[in-house]
């Protein structure tokens, strides 16, 4: 190709990927496949490695990369972030109203009513069209410099469909709930503590000095608002300019309801609360707001938080049990895991008869005794935790609870290290022979993610650790069918199926196998980078 062609090879292939990622990213209604859409970066990708001139901070090729920093500079806000004033009850949205509407006597006014998301406030600069610097709220005022992690979004535009000279968003940075369950299987298979819920995720995801890392949190954003605005003309309603920013190519809170009075109100903050569960994503509550944005100015706002607007929060769902006893996990790292063994209880959708307690200080921090009546929630709407005790309902024959000073499965003495991410303690089991871990090892080397031994479940690598027959990974490549098929729910036919699924994943990827080992912090993202960078077993 001529260099001419491939310069318009090189703008055509810019449109075109931008076109798929907001197809895909913002609309959800891919066109092409993901080989397809990895094949044109590919060959953006190769052609700015030939020309780097032709490189533009909103080439698609510009999302991934950038490098580590030593911590995020400052940014101050043209146009302060404000907070919200929070509400849990009906009387109080009534009231709010009611204020606003004696402030603006003879206007009638009309109100937005959207999902509060639940993720990180984010200031987003666009100049002519173009993503240039994106802060968090810090504390309101001035905020730490996300730009480079704010690029691996894909869902931000890194160029709008308009340009006016100047145009500051603003917006909630969140974590999907498949995201966050996928971080957190990653994290567990990686002998890391996983996030307890997907804004946590979402906030240790966006403040990596490493934006790579980022790149590898599927974060999204929804824009809600405006910040500094020069140049353009822009609607004069809430609705209108949400309208607005999905035609510059953005994501939006939807749905969004205009409501008219409190009792239309009242019903949309009803409405939101019955779906928001479909919703693929956390949410937290709902935003009420003015919808007449120069009505906005003449209602003003407090030191903290507009006039014009306020957030009405759902209660998260709760239940009361009885907490029978606490039982002690031991993970294939060693790692000792307090488990709550509730009194069964409807909850949020299912029933519930086993909760984390994370960690031992947990325990502690929150007074939690064995016998107590305890508060539990779904926190992040996924895995159960228990909030709180309720010391009121105590009898006097609670017990306290500590974790073992040796191991529940093997008896050797545990040793006390601080977790991965520093903020508390862990006890593990040091020895590598605990049966528990064993097990935890093969069921991992086995599992889907890793291996994909088919039959290799937990009922058998149980039994064919108790029995002997295997005790590292290696063994169960010499596993033989009569040994096999003696074991409970066996037969010989199984037995034979297992030995080849076996045989089988001899010829898995390299990254399968070095993740299967389970070495401390090298989770499959990390096993692939390895696989990438070294051509065999040997190099690594
Ligand atoms: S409007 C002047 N709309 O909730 C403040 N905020 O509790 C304008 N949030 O700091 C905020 N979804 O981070 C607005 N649809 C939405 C929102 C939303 C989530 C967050 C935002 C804000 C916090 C207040």
């Amino acid at each position: 190709m001529t260099s001419e062609r491939e310069h318009l090879r090189h703008r055509e292939l810019v449109e075109e990927i931008r076109r798929h990622e907001h197809a895909y990213y913002i609309l959800h209604r891919p066109v092409i496949s993901d080989s397809e859409f990895d094949r044109l970066e590919r060959e953006l990708r190769d052609l700015e490695s030939r020309h780097p001139e032709w490189i533009t901070p909103d080439s698609p090729s510009q999302r991934v990369g950038g490098s580590v920093s030593e911590g995020f500079q400052t940014v101050r806000h043209a146009v302060p972030l404000m907070s919200l004033d929070n509400t849990y009850s009906d009387e109080e949205v009534a009231a709010f109203i009611a204020r606003a509407e004696k402030q603006l006597p003879g206007e009638t006014l009309e109100w937005t009513v959207e999902p509060k998301i639940d993720g990180l406030s984010i200031s987003l600069r666009f100049e002519h069209g173009v993503f240039v610097q994106g802060a968090t709220r810090g504390d309101g005022t001035t905020g730490d410099d996300v730009t480079a992690n704010l690029r691996t979004i894909r869902s931000l535009p890194l160029k709008l469909k308009e340009s006016p000279p100047l145009l500051e968003l603003r917006g909630e940075i969140y974590l999907p709930l498949a995201g966050f369950r996928r971080i957190n299987s990653e994290r567990e298979s990686a002998g890391e503590e996983p996030f307890s819920n997907p804004r946590n995720a979402a906030a240790g995801s966006l403040k990596q000095l490493d934006p790579r890392i980022t790149a590898k949190r599927p974060l999204a954003l929804v824009a809600y608002g405006l910040g500094a605005v020069e140049g353009v003309e822009v609607p004069s309603e809430q609705s209108a300019l949400l309208q607005w920013l999905v035609e510059l190519g953005l994501p939006v809170p939807e749905p969004v309801t205009v409501a008219r009075n409190t009792e239309e109100v009242l019903r949309a903050i009803t409405e939101l609360d019955r779906i928001r569960r479909d919703f693929g994503y956390e949410t937290d509550g709902a935003v009420v707001k003015l919808n007449r944005l120069p009505l906005r100015e003449r209602l003003g706002s407090t030191a903290k938080a507009p006039r014009w607007a306020m957030a009405y929060k759902y209660a998260a769902e709760q239940a009361q049990t009885q907490l029978k006893g606490i039982t002690v996990q031991v993970g294939r790292t060693g790692k000792l895991t307090p488990v709550a063994e509730l009194e069964p209880v409807f909850l949020a959708g299912s029933t519930v008869a086993r909760a984390t307690l994370h960690n031992e200080e947990e325990i502690r921090r929150k007074d939690i005794r064995i016998g107590d009546r305890v508060v539990i929630e779904k926190a992040g709407e996924v895995i159960p935790a228990v909030v709180r005790s309720v010391p009121e309902c105590r009898t006097g024959s609670e017990l306290e609870f500590s974790l073992p000073r040796s191991c529940p499965e093997c008896g050797t003495p545990v040793t006390r290290e601080t977790t991965s991410e520093g903020e508390g303690i862990d006890w593990r089991c040091p020895n590598l022979d605990c049966p528990a871990q064993i097990r935890g090892r093969i069921g991992h080397w086995c599992s889907r993610g890793a291996m994909d031994i088919d039959g290799a479940g937990d009922v058998l690598v149980n039994q064919i650790v108790q029995k002997g027959l295997v005790r590292d990974v290696a063994d169960l490549y010499r596993l033989q069918v009569p040994e096999v098929q003696n074991l409970e729910r066996m037969g010989e036919k199984s037995a034979r199926n297992l030995i080849e699924a076996i045989e089988g994943s001899k010829s898995r990827d390299l990254w399968r196998l070095v993740f299967g080992l389970g070495i401390l912090h090298v989770g499959a993202g990390a096993a692939k980078a390895l696989a990438r960078a070294f051509p065999d077993l040997d190099s690594m």
